[in-house]
């Protein structure tokens, strides 16, 4: 069938299938859009306003291309000059903001060093020798001496302490636990855990969530039972995680699913850490639903921009709670090779 006639049987398709839904259907669909929107627009706002939460997003994106560039093969002589006045003028905004004590700010010492190491390689002139005059002004005023170089070798990373087997062993220990002992989780156990979501991979390192944890059993039961996912176990839960996802963390609405993708990324390592140190969990869907998310959203004081994307219940396992088997769709269904 060639181009036309697939177009029209695709469009019989779609908008056969349109005519036939409920009107509410649609109203629900629309909403839907409209509130994803409205994240989104709160998200680019906060954006052009430079609100300084913003601000640290947009300069650690364009620290990481900087960093991306300074380990490219066969670098050229000059580039980023689409973005680098702006990365040192983020920079000056921020250690107004907040430089009180740049030593102990993560983001302005890894913005220093990499900037540090982009000056000392690229080809003066234009607007590099404009930025590189503000960046000495800026640095020198800050005091902070570099302290690792930002590029490394692939050779000088530490060889991985877990073996395949070991890891398949705790990946296939994990299951979804919904069923918990009455202990309230301790925080030195969260804050180990959330030591190993904070090195999660994240686009352009921009790392747009942020962990709100309800560790009180009664606030957190009060929390899970506001998701229709949880609501058979939503009162025995000790503790539970909300991902939120900040769209102010985002120049363009194009970036906008990316919370989706990483807060799984995250949530992964939270539930394999949460197993190492005893502790079980589950995640929690929270779903689109307007009623639903603006009641969560009341009950955490999320700011316009802000979604919860997934929560995660955890707690000590009740060994008599049951587990289900869960099977797992085999290699061959899951995966394909390209080409074969
Ligand atoms: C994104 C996501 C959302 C989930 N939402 C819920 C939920 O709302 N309620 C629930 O009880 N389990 C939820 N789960 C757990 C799944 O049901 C569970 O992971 C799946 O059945 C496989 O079982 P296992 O985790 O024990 O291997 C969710 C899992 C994921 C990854």
């Amino acid at each position: 069938m060639n181009a036309g006639p697939r177009a029209k049987t695709l469009c019989r398709r779609i908008f056969g299938r349109l005519r036939d839904a409920p009107p509410t259907r649609w109203l629900l669909l629309l909403a839907g859009l409209l509130r994803e929107a409205r994240l989104v627009w709160s998200g680019l706002r906060a954006q052009s306003r430079d609100d300084p939460a913003a601000v640290a997003y947009r300069l650690r994106r364009n620290i990481h291309r900087l960093e991306k560039a300074l380990g490219t093969r066969n670098r050229r002589n000059r580039f980023a000059l689409t973005y680098i006045g702006r990365t040192v003028e983020d920079l000056g905004l921020l250690l107004r903001l907040r430089g009180r004590e740049p030593a102990r700010d993560a983001d302005l010492c890894w913005a220093v060093d990499v900037l540090r190491a982009y000056f000392a390689v690229v080809e003066n002139g234009g607007v590099v020798a404009a930025a590189r005059e503000e960046f000495l002004h800026r640095a020198g005023e800050t005091g902070l001496a570099s302290r690792a170089p930002v590029v490394r070798k692939e050779r000088e990373r530490e060889t991985p302490a877990v073996s395949t087997d070991r890891l398949r062993q705790l990946a296939q220990r994990r299951r979804s636990v919904r069923w918990f002992l009455e202990e309230k989780v301790g925080r030195e156990s969260i804050e180990r855990a959330l030591e190993i979501v904070r090195l999660a991979p994240s686009a352009c390192n921009r790392q747009p969530l942020r962990f709100v944890v309800l560790d009180r059993p009664e606030v957190a039961a009060v929390a899970a039972g506001l998701l229709t996912g949880a609501e058979e176990y939503a009162a025995n839960v000790p503790a539970m995680a909300v991902i939120v996802g900040r769209m102010r963390a985002f120049e363009h609405p194009r970036d906008r699913h990316l919370v989706h993708v990483e807060a799984g990324l995250c949530a992964m390592l939270f539930l394999l850490a949460l197993e190492t140190l005893g502790l079980g969990g589950c995640c929690v869907n929270c779903p689109d639903v307007q009623a639903q998310s603006r009641r969560l959203s009341r009950f955490l004081g999320l700011e316009p921009d802000e979604q919860a994307v997934l929560a995660v219940v955890f707690g000590k396992p009740d060994p008599e709670g049951l587990v289900g088997r869960a099977d797992r769709r085999s290699l061959e269904q899951l995966r394909s090779y390209y080409p074969s």
